[in-house]
């Protein structure tokens, strides 16, 4: 049977040259990174070369970059991380929007639980948040806000660079989860004006387990597991293995014309749209075609059961996804949808 996988926000197929590089890697080295004769040595480049190839498709300096196992461990390190250090000096307030990914959720929680106050930003029906919620809602005691590029569910496209602009003078540290963002938008860490921007090597056609923090040099911030590694905030033997696939899925992105390969998908999607719309006039659109990642389409069957559809497509060899990877296994509605108003 032929099949079709239509869930690369979930995540994606290794690159040939990923593989290979991640091969060569693994038929030529092992050294531990951290020690000091010429195996480490070997493996300290090859750590280093991924950095730089990381930073580079995000305009930040290698220096700035931290190395983790993934998103969600560089949201938890950034969340955490920032909120408990500013919590020391008495600044206990967060802003976030309700559609940010369950990995920023479940830090926020925690956080509530140790003191903080949260709020949430106003979005609108297209899962957008509203910029004059900020401004309404920054205190001068606001230690973090975190938003993220895109949705992973509904590929909503957040104004980033805008909200950047509204905190550029205020002392509170602006985090974006940039997961899906990655290699189908401009992530230029200086012309967003963020300070911390989470990366995941698995939605780029690299390995699982790999993933980064970009942290601008200003930020004050504690670690999760302490450690020599990664400057002090990320202690821990590097996963090489998958570090360099991360290193070379970046060095693949740095080669592409991102907007041109944007165009050609999103001229797909929205062909596929049109097609299903003729077919089933009754379906509900929650994806903002206008201003969403080219990749993603959300679509509503109303009175049709999500989990029968997505078994029955599965069988017909069509991988879709019901929500987030995370919270897909469970038969709660979607925390993005239901905070843009839908109704199951
Ligand atoms: C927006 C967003 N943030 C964070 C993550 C978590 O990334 P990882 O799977 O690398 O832990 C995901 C994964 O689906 C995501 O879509």
């Amino acid at each position: 049977m032929r099949q079709v996988y239509l869930d690369y926000n979930s995540t994606t197929p290794l690159a040939p040259k990923v593989k290979k590089k991640i091969e060569e890697y693994m038929n030529g080295q092992f050294g531990n990174p951290s020690s000091l004769h010429s195996f480490g040595l070997r493996a300290r480049e090859e750590r280093e070369w991924a950095r730089e190839k990381v930073a580079q498709v995000i305009s930040a300096k290698d220096s700035e970059i931290l190395f983790t196992s993934g998103g969600t461990e560089a949201n938890a390190l950034a969340i955490l991380g920032v909120g408990r250090k500013a919590g020391k000096e008495g600044r206990k307030h967060i802003l976030s929007s309700p559609i940010e990914h369950p990995s920023i959720l479940k830090c926020l929680e925690v956080l509530q639980k140790e003191g903080f106050q949260v709020e949430f930003l106003r979005i609108n029906q297209d899962g957008v948040v509203q910029l004059e919620d900020l401004e309404k809602k920054l205190l001068p005691h606001t230690a973090l806000v975190t938003v993220m590029a895109a949705n992973n569910e509904t590929g909503a496209i957040q104004a980033i660079q805008e909200i950047g602009r509204i905190l550029k003078d205020h002392s509170a540290c602006f985090h974006c989860d940039a997961v899906q963002g990655l290699g189908k938008m401009d992530l230029d860490v200086n012309m967003l004006g963020v300070d911390l921007m989470s990366l995941s090597s698995h939605k780029i056609y690299g390995p699982m387990g790999a993933g980064a923090l970009y942290v601008r040099k200003s930020v004050k911030m504690d670690p999760l597991i302490p450690g020599h590694q990664e400057k002090g905030l990320r202690g821990g033997t590097e996963n090489m293995i998958s570090l360099v696939g991360f290193g070379e899925a970046c060095g693949l992105l740095l080669e592409k014309d991102i907007h041109k390969e944007q165009r050609r998908i999103r001229d797909l999607r929205d062909g596929f749209y049109q097609a299903l719309k003729e077919r089933f006039p009754f379906i509900r659109l929650n994806t903002p075609l206008d201003h969403s990642l080219a990749n993603t389409l959300n679509l509503e069957f109303p009175r049709w059961e999500g989990e029968r559809l997505l078994f029955a497509l599965d069988m017909a060899g069509i991988a879709v996804s019901l929500g987030s990877a995370c919270s897909s296994g469970s038969l709660s509605p979607s925390h993005v949808l239901t905070a843009m108003g839908r109704t199951p």
